[in-house]
């Protein structure tokens, strides 16, 4: 991404008007939402998508209020998730500072083709595509042989390792949500675990600057995440900014704060043989608020084979997704542009 693309230099050379390659369709419509948002005053318990509460996981209420979110939403937000908010707090602050470094510091760490990790616009591959109004940051996280650490950032000082408190709380997060989905589900617990060997884990900060026309931009493209399980948190005080799709309408999701917002994605759509949905999702911008947000992506190791799990196929569930390899799913994933859930069709 040269000058030219990076939206924070855009904002501020104080341009008239949005450059082209910005500027969206109208079937598009990435318009705030279709739905209004909640204001911030109302309680959490009238934001749209379902809440779950970590600490009673154990019983069966809050554990089918999980199986219907899943089933129904494929989002939730988590509450009482054990995560200490100073920690988030401090994730927040190092990004931050990250992204308001000038751009020569953020291109040390230049963002390669076709992959997803340092800082740059990922999933771009034509002159004629259209760009987000995003910046992003990138780093695989787990196992360690995926990190490349060059693109471990030494400025702002507290950044890596702070990344990487914060990574070993997702991590553990992950593997108590995904023990207790393969519950919901009527299996073993250790279902997901077991299939997915060593699990990759990465962490993408997305910064958007506000942007003067809302209207016509989108801070991220609608898709569906390739990992099991998404976790996104969101700087305090940001404004609403991720809209996800439900029954053909874009409704934005109001965070609470310091909860997590969860998605289900690809893989365990798959693995249910889409019992639990990988629901699209994407971002817009604000006319004079910027927001960051910060998603973790848990997913199997690369070898893995997957496909829909033997005990979810059967008559009235007919096998919906072939069989194929994680990694070269994953290849596929980040070699493509976002187009909703137009991956997915490599599992078909
Ligand atoms: C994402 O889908 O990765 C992030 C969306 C958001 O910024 O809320
Ligand atoms: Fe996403």
């Amino acid at each position: 991404v040269g000058h030219i693309d990076d939206v924070q230099e855009l904002r501020k050379s104080k341009l008239t008007s949005i450059p082209q390659r910005f500027i969206r369709d109208i079937a598009e419509d990435p318009s705030l939402s279709t739905l209004t948002p909640p204001s911030p005053s109302s309680k959490p318990s009238f934001t749209a998508i379902p809440v779950v509460d970590l600490s009673k996981l154990t019983q069966n209420t809050q554990l089918s209020k999980l199986a219907t979110a899943c089933q129904d939403w494929g989002f939730f937000q988590v509450i009482n998730h054990g995560i200490d908010p100073g920690l988030l707090e401090r994730l927040e602050k190092v990004s931050m500072d990250f992204f308001m470094m000038p751009l020569e510091e953020k291109q040390k760490y230049p963002m390669a083709p076709g992959t997803i990790q340092g800082y740059g616009q990922a999933f771009v591959f034509s002159e004629n595509q259209k760009l987000d109004w995003c910046n992003m940051f990138a780093l695989g996280v787990e196992p360690h042989s995926i990190r490349n650490p060059k693109l471990w950032p030494t400025k702002p000082t507290k950044f890596s390792e702070t990344v990487e408190e914060y990574s070993r709380e997702i991590r553990g997060l992950c593997q108590k949500l995904l023990s207790f989905i393969a519950t919901a589900l009527g299996l073993n617990k250790d279902t997901f675990e077991e299939k997915f060997g060593v699990a990759v884990q990465a962490v993408r900060m997305n910064y958007y600057p506000p942007c003067s026309r809302p209207d016509l931009v989108m801070g991220l493209s609608p898709h569906s995440d390739g990992s099991a399980l998404t976790v996104l948190q969101e700087r305090k005080g940001s404004p609403v900014g991720l809209q996800i799709l439900k029954d053909n309408k874009w409704v934005p999701v109001q965070p609470i704060p310091d909860a997590l917002v969860v998605n289900i994605g690809d893989t365990i759509e798959v693995l249910t043989n889409g019992r639990y949905k990988s629901v699209e999702h994407r971002a817009v911008t604000h006319k004079d608020k910027d927001r960051l947000s910060i998603a973790t992506f848990y997913a199997p190791s690369y070898e893995i084979e997957l496909g829909p799990i033997p005990e979810l196929v059967n008559e009235n569930s007919p096998c919906r997704y072939r069989r194929y390899n994680h990694g070269e799913y994953s290849k596929h994933y980040v070699t493509n542009k976002l187009q909703g859930k137009r991956t997915l069709d490599f599992a078909k």
